[in-house]
């Protein structure tokens, strides 16, 4: 059985790469020399260097595969290039394919490009015939806070995402559930909603955070103004994708209190990770390297 991995450098990929590491029966896909090279050192399978929109270098990746972990960050390119690794795989005789998509808002919400996105590639899939199709939609990453480790703590929590509260969920229970759905023989599948155990307010989260790195930490709110677009803008974010993000956030911030999603529990028989343990195990660690 051979098992393909897309973005395996990325958020969740990296995680998902470093579970199947000394599978000889898996493979990876990279786009840059950069994260080639850094998977070379770690994994026995076999690294395959090309860009996901690329049809011939997505031919080569997914002969012989028969399982199929397809991730893409929210980009201009992200419906092209899960397409047309999603159909060209299923062509090549994969049989599942399990996606990252993200977790959808309650009723009344604005579309978002982010979570459209996710529906119109898994659609996509389901049209095609996928005999096996698992969508993971988790809820926002606790690591989407480690760039700002150094930040938070100096004691300030700067986030866009307003004052709801969300279940806000660890990476590497995705990771997990991501490499449990791949290996199973009977896997869930379906769309499955995966949340940290606890619905936390960014005041909360900022509070579980001071208490890991023995320093208050408070949350600031980061309004969605001129001043935001014009931060993403500098740092290369295209105005569509700044426009995607804006109605995302827009989401979170109406949203209020987010249900939580069962997946964890569902597919690892298991509780899912706590805001508590990943700052201890992650967040104040990554601070202190980088404080
Ligand atoms: N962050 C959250 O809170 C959250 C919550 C729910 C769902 N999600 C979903 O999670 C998904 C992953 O997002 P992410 O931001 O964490 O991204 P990511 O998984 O970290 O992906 C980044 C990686 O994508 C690779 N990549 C980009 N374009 C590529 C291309 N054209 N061909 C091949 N590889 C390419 C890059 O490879 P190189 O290094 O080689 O350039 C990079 O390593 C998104 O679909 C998002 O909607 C995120």
């Amino acid at each position: 059985m051979t098992v393909l991995v897309t973005t395996p450098n990325g958020m969740v990929g990296r995680y998902v790469t470093e579970a199947l590491r000394d599978r000889t029966d898996a493979r990876f896909l990279v786009r840059s020399a950069a994260s080639a090279e850094a998977l070379a050192g770690l994994v026995r399978g076999e690294i395959i260097r090309g860009d996901a929109t690329d049809a011939a270098a997505v031919r080569r990746a997914v002969e012989g595969v028969d399982r199929l972990f397809l991730a893409h960050p929210f980009a201009e390119d992200q419906i092209a290039a899960e397409t047309t690794l999603g159909l060209t795989a299923l062509d090549a005789g994969v049989r599942r394919i399990v996606k990252l998509g993200a977790r959808r808002f309650g009723g009344g919400r604005t579309p978002d490009a982010v979570t459209g996105n996710h529906d119109i590639i898994a659609d996509r899939l389901r049209e095609a015939g996928v005999a096996e199709l698992t969508v993971l939609q988790p809820d926002r990453f606790l690591q989407n806070f480690l760039p700002s480790a150094a930040s938070i703590a100096r004691g300030t929590l700067a986030d866009a995402a307003g004052p709801g509260a969300r279940g806000y969920v660890d990476v590497r229970d995705i990771a997990e559930a991501v490499v449990a759905e791949l290996l199973t023989d009977h896997p869930t599948g379906g769309e499955i909603e995966l949340s940290g155990p606890a619905s936390l307010s960014l005041s909360e989260l900022a509070a579980v955070f001071g208490a890991a790195l023995d320093t208050p930490v408070r949350y600031v709110d980061v309004p969605l103004n001129d001043a935001w677009r014009t931060d993403l803008a500098d740092r290369g974010t295209a105005p569509s994708i700044i426009d995607g993000l804006h109605d995302l956030y827009a989401n979170y911030r109406h949203e209020g209190t987010a249900d939580l999603g069962n997946g964890v529990q569902r597919i690892l028989g298991r509780p899912p990770r706590s805001a508590e343990t990943f700052a201890r195990e992650l967040l104040r660690p990554a601070a202190l390297g980088s404080a």
